[in-house]
């Protein structure tokens, strides 16, 4: 099993609703020796989230959480992984709002990828806003998760340069892939390596 392997390196969970993209390319990360992750968990509130097919391929555990009954689905959430000793929370695309709460319980413990140069375009639809805004540059941002909507503590940041042809999707096709090579570092920079 997962566990059974990489015991020296901190154990995290990965939250997605979606693609899973990041969740992969987070997989990959884990499994250089330079990684000091471990994944050990995969969380999702979607179960026809594509990226959960990652789970079965690399033989990672996976819940799935709906939060629609979100107190009482958080409770469940933290103690699967308290019971894990989960130390780490790596959110890649997950959809829903983490209370204040679940948050307090991993402080300093949850970092999140977003698709914007934050403190710029929180929230959904960035490359829209960006386009419709005409800005020259946007990006992606790892930082840490505070009860405030994509405003915790910067990590890094990557930045694009906008086209004069560009769509959202295009865009986003860009900025996907500076949020891959963003992440790990983000990462190995929080645990100074
Ligand atoms: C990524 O672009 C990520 O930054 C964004 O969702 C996409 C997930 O792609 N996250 C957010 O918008 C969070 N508010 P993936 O499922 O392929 O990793």
């Amino acid at each position: 099993m997962a566990e059974s392997t990489g015991n020296k390196k901190i154990k995290t969970a990965v939250f997605i609703s979606g693609t899973g993209s990041n969740l992969n390319n987070l997989i990959q990360f884990s499994k250089k020796k330079k990684s000091p992750i471990f994944i050990n968990l995969i969380i999702s509130n979607n179960p026809k989230s594509k990226g959960l097919k990652f789970a079965k391929k690399f033989n990672i555990e996976k819940k799935i959480f709906y939060f629609k009954r979100k107190t009482f689905d958080e409770k469940k959430l933290l103690k699967v992984l308290k019971d894990r000793k989960i130390n780490l929370i790596c959110l890649a695309g997950f959809m829903r709002i983490l209370s204040k709460n679940f948050i307090k319980n991993f402080k300093g413990k949850i970092l999140n990828i977003h698709p914007s140069l934050l403190p710029k375009y929180k929230g959904l639809n960035t490359h829209k806003r960006v386009l419709k805004n005409k800005e020259k540059y946007t990006g992606c941002t790892v930082h840490f998760v505070s009860p405030k909507l994509d405003s915790g503590k910067i990590i890094m940041q990557r930045k694009i340069k906008i086209k004069n042809q560009d769509t959202s999707e295009k865009i986003a096709k860009r900025v996907l892939i500076q949020e891959h090579k963003l992440y790990p570092k983000a990462i190995l920079k929080l645990f100074n390596l």
